[in-house]
C-alpha cells in the first residue's frame, strides 16, 4: 500500500493508499460517516460506510472530532462532483489523537479572535490558498531572477544606520554599541551590485512606523534587486517583466487556490508587459481633474490618491519622476530638471497601492555627498556607501518589491495581515 498526499492522489485511482490527515470537518447520517480531510497538500472527503468496514474502524471514525489526527486507508475514487475531483471510500482509521474542543469551528468568528490563534486559523482551507500563492510568488521570484541572469546576495538585518531616512527605525543593542533592525538591504545591494553586476536580495525588513493600515505590517519581506549598468527606463522594464512573471506564474500554477480565494482571474489575465507610465506632474493633474482640489504639487500621494491614479489603468501603473525633496536621498536627479528624480512607483490596480518603490541612484561622490549633509546624514557607516562612488562608479539602479502587498493583490484579499504566516502588527506581536 502507497504512503501519499492529498495532493497526488490522482495518481493512484482505484488504488488504496494511506495518508496523515486531520478531520477538518465530519457529517454523518446514520450509516454513511463524511470525514473532510486535511493533510496541508489539499482537502479531500473521506467516505465510511458502515457496512464495509469492521467495527472498530467504524467506532474510530465515530470518535473523530474537529482537528483530530489520524492516519487514513482507504481507495482513490474518481468524483467529478468533489472539488478536488476524487473522493476516498476509507477502509481503516488510525486514530492518532482526538482533538477536544478546538477552538476555531465553522461559525463566524471576528477578526481580533483569529488572529490571536493564528497558529491554529494557518489550517484553514483560506489561509492555505494564501500562503501557498505567497509561496508560488517566492519560487517565481527565484526563477525569473536567476533567468535574467541575477545572483542572490544576503544583506544584514543587524545593521549600524539606517537605509531609507532616521525615523521608522527599530533600536536594539549590539553589546555596547547601537544597531537597529534593517529597514531596507539597498545600501548593500549597491556593493553587491558593483561586486556581481545584477543582485538580489529575498528577505525580513523592519519599519517602526506608527500605521494601522491594511497595507502596512512592521515586519514585512522584499525583494531588492540591483543592477549596475542599467539606468531609469531600464529598470522599468525588468520591473514589468518581473511582475507580470509572477502574476501570470501565479494564474497558471495556483488555479484551485484562487478559487478557494474566489479571486476574479479576468483581473489577473491582463497582467503583461508593458505597464503604463505616467509622471508625477501628469498624475498631480489626473487628481485635479478627479475631483481632489486641494493636491499641491510637491506632496506625497496618500493611499486614496493612489487608489485614484491606478483607477484609470487596468494594470500596474509606474509613477515616475517624484519631487526630489519627498523622495529618498540617494535618488538620482533628472539630467533635464533638478527638482525631480529617476524614479517610480508601481501601483497595483483594484486599489492595491504601491507594491515597488525603485530608483537610479545617485552615482557622483560630490551630489551624493552634498545629499548626505543636506540630510545631516552624518553616520560614519556612510563611509563605506560613499566609497562605493568613489573608486569606479557607475550608472546603476534598483527597487524594492513588497510581497505582502503583491500576495495581497494577487489575491484579491483586503489587508496584509493574511498574507504572511505571522504578522507583526501595530498591536499585534502573538503569536
Ligand atoms: O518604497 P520603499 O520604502 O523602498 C525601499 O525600501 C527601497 N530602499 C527599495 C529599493 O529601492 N531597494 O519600500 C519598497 C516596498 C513598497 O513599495 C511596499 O510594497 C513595501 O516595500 N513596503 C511595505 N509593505 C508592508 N508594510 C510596510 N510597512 C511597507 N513599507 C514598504
Ligand atoms: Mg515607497
Amino acid at each position: 500500500m502507497q504512503k501519499t498526499t492529498i495532493s497526488q492522489v490522482s495518481k493512484y485511482v482505484e488504488q488504496e493508499v494511506k495518508i496523515g490527515a486531520w478531520i477538518a470537518n465530519k457529517r454523518s447520517s446514520g450509516k454513511i460517516q463524511f470525514l473532510q480531510l486535511r493533510d496541508g497538500t489539499g482537502f479531500i472527503q473521506g467516505v465510511v460506510v458502515k457496512s464495509e468496514v469492521s467495527e472498530e474502524t467504524w467506532e474510530a471514525a465515530r470518535s473523530l472530532t474537529q482537528e483530530s489526527s489520524l492516519y487514513v486507508i482507504g481507495t482513490v475514487r474518481k468524483d467529478d462532483r468533489a472539488p478536488s475531483g476524487y473522493e476516498l471510500t476509507v477502509n481503516e482509521v488510525q486514530v492518532l489523537q482526538i482533538a477536544q474542543d478546538y477552538p476555531i469551528t465553522p461559525k463566524e468568528h471576528g477578526t481580533e479572535f483569529l488572529m490571536d490563534h493564528r497558529h491554529l486559523w494557518l489550517r484553514s482551507s483560506r489561509q492555505n490558498a494564501i500562503l501557498r500563492i505567497r509561496n508560488e510568488i517566492i519560487k517565481a521570484t527565484y526563477e525569473f531572477f536567476n533567468e535574467e541572469g541575477f545572483i542572490k546576495v544576503d544583506p544584514p538585518i543587524l545593521t549600524g544606520s539606517s537605509a531609507e531616512g532616521t525615523t521608522d527605525l527599530f533600536h536594539t543593542e549590539y553589546f555596547d554599541r547601537d544597531a537597529y533592525l534593517s529597514q531596507s538591504g539597498q545600501l548593500y545591494m549597491e556593493a553587491a551590485a558593483l561586486a556581481f553586476g545584477k543582485v538580489f536580495s529575498f528577505g525580513p525588513t523592519f519599519r517602526a512606523e506608527k500605521s494601522k493600515t491594511r497595507r502596512h505590517l512592521i515586519e514585512f519581506w522584499m525583494i531588492e534587486p540591483e543592477m549596475a549598468f542599467v539606468e531609469h527606463e531600464e529598470s522599468l522594464e525588468i520591473q514589468e517583466q518581473y511582475v507580470s512573471y509572477i502574476a501570470q506564474s501565479v494564474l497558471n500554477n495556483c488555479k484551485m487556490e484562487l478559487k478557494v480565494l474566489d479571486r476574479d482571474v479576468s483581473k489577473l489575465e491582463n497582467i503583461k508587459a508593458p505597464f503604463p507610465r505616467i509622471t508625477y506632474d501628469d498624475a498631480i493633474q489626473l487628481l485635479k481633474n478627479k475631483g481632489f482640489d486641494d493636491i499641491e504639487w510637491g506632496e506625497d500621494f496618500g493611499a486614496p490618491h493612489e487608489t485614484a491614479i491606478a483607477e484609470s489603468f487596468d494594470k500596474p501603473v509606474f509613477i515616475t519622476h517624484y519631487p526630489t525633496n519627498i523622495k529618498a536621498f540617494y535618488m538620482k536627479p533628472d539630467p533635464d530638471r533638478e527638482d525631480v528624480v529617476l524614479c517610480a512607483d508601481l501601483i497595483a490596480p483594484e486599489g492595491y497601492g504601491e507594491i515597488i518603490g525603485g530608483s537610479q541612484r545617485i552615482d557622483d561622490l560630490e551630489l551624493l555627498q552634498q545629499r548626505y549633509n543636506e540630510h545631516q546624514l552624518t553616520d560614519p557607516a556612510y563611509e563605506w556607501y560613499l566609497e562605493l562612488r568613489k573608486y569606479g562608479s557607475v550608472p546603476h539602479s534598483g527597487f524594492g518589491l513588497g510581497l505582502e502587498r503583491t500576495v495581497a493583490w494577487l489575491c484579491g484579499i483586503e489587508h496584509v495581515r493574511e498574507t504572511i504566516p505571522f504578522p507583526r502588527l501595530l498591536n499585534r506581536l502573538y503569536p
